[in-house]
């Protein structure tokens, strides 16, 4: 399976001083990549940051060129994904991480999942998506929890679809978000997860280095 990539969700940061959360999790406390959670009040009944924030962040957050460390992991919980996709590239996103259901219902304009990622892959970002054969994104994220709110119980339930999906996949990078954790990691590892999205684990931790040396030490085996 792919290497274990543990993404901290800003969500659970402290978004007042929220460059330097962002850099001190990925600098000093051995994160991968930073998972943010982009929320319009519409998708989710939750509002969070818009690109304007991302590109701010972005200046004290470089990445690796080999894609191992500082990877922007924009989770787009919004009702059009096609809308803002340039807004983020601009910004300084790395993986455009959309909702299957919301790209096929956003009418204006209209772009199934297939034309976005083609659209997303055009600016030269990753795609992510929920799902479908045939048109294979970079990274499939499979929601543990409702989304819209951090710090919500992890569903063991969700966890079939993993596995199904890394039995068809083995390369592929499969992400869980959604009350990961050291109480839940065994079951979403075990399942053939390897992106694991941890918010209140890692930033509501005394030692968040610790917290994910744990998580990754889990995927690994
Ligand atoms: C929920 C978000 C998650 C959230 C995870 O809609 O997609 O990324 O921040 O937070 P925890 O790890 O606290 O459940
Ligand atoms: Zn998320």
């Amino acid at each position: 399976a792919p290497k274990p990539i543990i993404a901290p969700s800003i969500l659970a940061s402290d978004f007042g001083n929220l460059a330097h959360e962002c850099s001190r999790i990925i600098k000093s406390e051995g994160a991968d990549w930073l998972h943010i959670d982009i929320m319009d009040g519409h998708f989710v009944p939750n509002i969070t940051i818009g690109a304007p924030v991302v590109t701010c962040i972005r200046r004290s957050v470089d990445r690796s060129e080999d894609w191992a460390k500082g990877v922007f992991d924009c989770h787009m919980m919004v009702a059009e994904p096609q809308k803002w996709l340039q807004d983020f590239k601009d910004a300084g996103c790395d993986l455009y991480c959309f909702h299957h259901e919301a790209a096929e219902i956003s009418k204006d304009p209209k772009t199934p999942s297939a034309e976005l990622i083609e659209n997303i892959h055009a600016l030269g970002l990753k795609a992510g998506v929920a799902i479908k054969p045939g048109t294979p994104p970079d990274m499939v994220l499979v929601m543990t929890v409702e989304p819209g709110f951090g710090g919500q119980k992890f569903r063991p339930e969700c966890m079939p679809k993993v596995e199904a999906l890394r039995k068809r996949y083995p390369e592929l990078d499969i992400e869980v978000d959604g009350g990961l954790g050291l109480g839940t990691i065994d079951l979403a590892a075990e399942a053939g997860a390897n992106v694991i999205v941890a918010g209140t684990a890692v930033f509501g931790a005394q030692s968040p280095k610790e917290v994910i040396a744990k998580l990754r030490e889990t995927v690994q085996r």
